[in-house]
This record gives structure tokens, C-alpha cells and sequence, in this order.
């Protein structure tokens, strides 16, 4: 019986030697140490021999028995650890490649440039205000002291809509709107999308102009030029020429242009500014007593002033763009420099 037993050991340790799969490995315990398996045959005879050997045949089956069972234990330990490796293989990440970078958004140099003439408004005491970009005649026009029919109108071409509806050709009617609801005094800027039907290298059909109203007891011509003189030599800096022109606008009087130095040619003249050495970036003027009347002010008791700020433009000398169009096609080329 020994030399079975011994026999069993070496024949199971021997397969278990030559096995490789996990199910070779479960194959080999049942058929040695199940419950039918060979162990269980060779201890069946156990009852035919000796009884006084009977205890040492019992020991040996038992070592011969953990010694399958640790060996097999090790084996499908080994096989378990061998699929988990192969999976890590398979899903590994190559941590040397370089990673995503995550590109920042940033403003558009327009929103940029508005922000920035918000903030130097903003310092003198001009807080932001905003009107619908698809506005009534009224506000757009007519409460500007600008009648239907009048030739003024001829001065901004514009995108009807509806009949009394149009997209608004100036941020102006925000001025309406605003003394419409408060009383002096009114200190505001309104920035916003204007539009009127024009294309070239210094117009777009839709572009951006910030809106000033100040006004209350007082105000004279000299603030409006000291309001403006101020921002201006901030936003451009002291060395840059500016001039104001008289001009005319229906809703304001006196009414002035104010040009800056071209800088794209130092004043020489060029294509920008249509060889006149000047940009003009702005109109301004005391508001109107007509106005005045339209939203129910007194003009003996106030005075005041209104301007309109052009932002592509103030963009381009800024920056020193030459063509409008630039900042509407949203090449990423031209974006990223800002
Ligand atoms: N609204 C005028 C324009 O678009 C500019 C302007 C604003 C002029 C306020 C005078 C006062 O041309």
C-alpha cells in the first residue's frame, strides 16, 4: 500500500509538473483527491491490511494528500496572477505620451476693447446700460429729433425690419431709453452691436460702438472735452494727436468729430485713412434741447453731453490692424495674438 501511495505522489506531482491551464490543474485534484478519485481507491484496501499499520498509512495518505493539494493551491495562484498580468498588458497606459493640453478661451479683441472702455468710463463714475439691438423708429429716429423723411437719415443707411422696426443703426436710442426712466442726473455707457448696410476694408455690416450721456446741472462743452481728452490719452496713451472737428448730428448742439493720428501711417496718409493722415473714432456733442423735450426733461434746467464710440476702429489703431473684416472671420491665427 506504501509503494501505491508513494506511487500516486510521484505520478500526480508529475502531471501537475507537466500542466500549464488552470483547468488542468482543477482536472488533476479531482481525479487524485476527489471524492471517487485515486487517493479514495487506494484508501478503500485500507480496511486489508494489518490493523497495527493501519495509523501510518493513514499519516502517509495525509501528507501525500496536503502535498497535491499545496502544490495544485501554488499552481492556480501562479495561473490567476499570469491572466491578471496579461489584462494589465493589454490595458496599459503608456504614461510617456505627452498628454492633451487644455487650450484657455479668452475674449475677443473686441470684447476686450469694450471691456477696457467700460473700465475707463466706469472710473469716472459712468456705469453700463443696455438697449435692444432690434429697435423701434422712435427710439432709433425719431425721438433723436430725427423725423421720417428728413434727410438725416440719409447720414446711416439701415436694416428694416418691419415696418417701424429696424436693427438699430447706432447705440443712440439707449440715450432715449435711459432719460425715459430717470432723471438727471444721468451718467451711462452703453455698449453694443450696431448695424447698416455697409462692406469694405474700414466697414462691416454689424460692428460695435459704446454710447456716453451725461447729464445734469451745468454741463458744458469743456467737460465733454475734458471727459473725452481724459479717456482718450488713456486709451492711447499722452503722445498721440488728437482733433476735434465740428460736424453735425440732429440729436446733439453743438456737434463735433473726434480724429486720432492714423497710426497705421503716422499721419503721413494711406488706405486706412483715405490718405487724410486722421481716423475719426468718435461723434459727440451737447444733447439737443429737442431731445430733451421727446423724453420730458426741462433743457433750461439741464445741459449735457452724449458721445458714440466706434470699437472696431478703436480696436484697429490700438492694435494696428488694417483690415476691419479681420475680426469677423474668427481665424484663430489672428485671435490667439490678443
Ligand atoms: N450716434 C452717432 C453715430 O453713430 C454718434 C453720436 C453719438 C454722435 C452721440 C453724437 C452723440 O454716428
Amino acid at each position: 500500500m506504501k509503494e501505491a501511495l508513494e506511487n500516486l505522489e510521484r505520478e500526480a506531482l508529475s502531471e501537475i509538473q507537466g500542466a500549464e491551464k488552470k483547468e488542468e490543474f482543477l482536472d488533476i485534484r479531482t481525479r487524485y483527491l476527489g471524492r471517487k478519485g485515486l487517493l479514495t481507491g487506494i484508501l478503500r484496501k485500507l480496511k486489508e491490511i494489518p490493523s497495527e499499520d493501519r495509523p501510518a498509512m493513514g499519516d502517509l495518505s495525509n501528507r501525500i494528500k496536503n502535498r497535491i493539494s499545496r502544490e495544485i493551491e501554488a499552481a492556480l495562484e501562479l495561473c490567476e496572477a499570469k491572466v491578471r498580468d496579461e489584462g494589465l498588458l493589454r490595458d496599459a497606459i503608456d504614461v510617456t505620451l505627452p498628454g492633451r493640453s487644455v487650450t484657455r478661451g479668452k475674449l475677443h479683441p473686441i470684447s476686450q476693447t469694450m471691456k477696457e472702455i467700460c473700465a475707463i468710463f466706469g472710473a469716472l463714475g459712468f456705469s453700463v446700460m443696455e438697449g435692444p439691438e432690434v429697435e423701434l423708429d422712435y427710439y432709433n429716429f425719431e425721438a433723436l429729433n430725427i423725423p421720417k423723411d428728413h434727410p438725416a437719415r440719409d447720414m446711416q443707411d439701415t436694416f428694416y425690419i418691419a415696418g417701424d422696426t429696424v436693427l438699430r443703426t447706432h447705440t443712440s436710442p439707449v440715450q432715449v431709453r435711459t432719460m425715459e426712466k430717470h432723471r438727471p442726473p444721468v451718467r451711462i455707457l452703453s455698449p453694443g452691436k450696431v448695424y447698416r448696410p455697409d462692406s469694405d476694408i474700414s466697414h462691416t455690416p454689424m460692428f460695435h460702438q459704446v454710447e456716453g450721456l451725461l447729464v445734469d446741472r451745468g454741463i458744458s462743452f469743456g467737460d465733454l472735452k475734458g471727459v473725452l481728452g481724459y479717456f482718450l490719452r488713456d486709451i492711447f496713451g499722452d503722445n498721440r494727436k488728437v482733433r476735434f472737428r465740428p460736424s453735425f448730428f440732429p440729436f446733439t448742439e453743438p456737434s463735433a468729430e473726434v480724429d486720432i493720428e492714423c497710426v497705421i501711417c503716422g499721419g503721413e496718409g494711406c488706405r486706412i485713412c483715405g490718405q487724410s493722415g486722421w481716423l475719426e473714432i468718435l461723434g459727440c456733442g451737447m444733447v439737443d434741447p429737442a431731445v430733451y423735450l421727446n423724453v420730458g426733461y426741462d433743457p433750461e434746467e439741464y445741459t449735457g453731453f452724449a458721445f458714440g464710440l466706434g470699437v472696431e476702429r478703436i480696436a484697429m489703431l490700438k492694435y494696428g490692424i488694417t483690415d476691419i473684416r479681420l475680426f469677423f472671420e474668427n481665424d484663430k491665427r489672428f485671435l490667439d495674438q490678443f
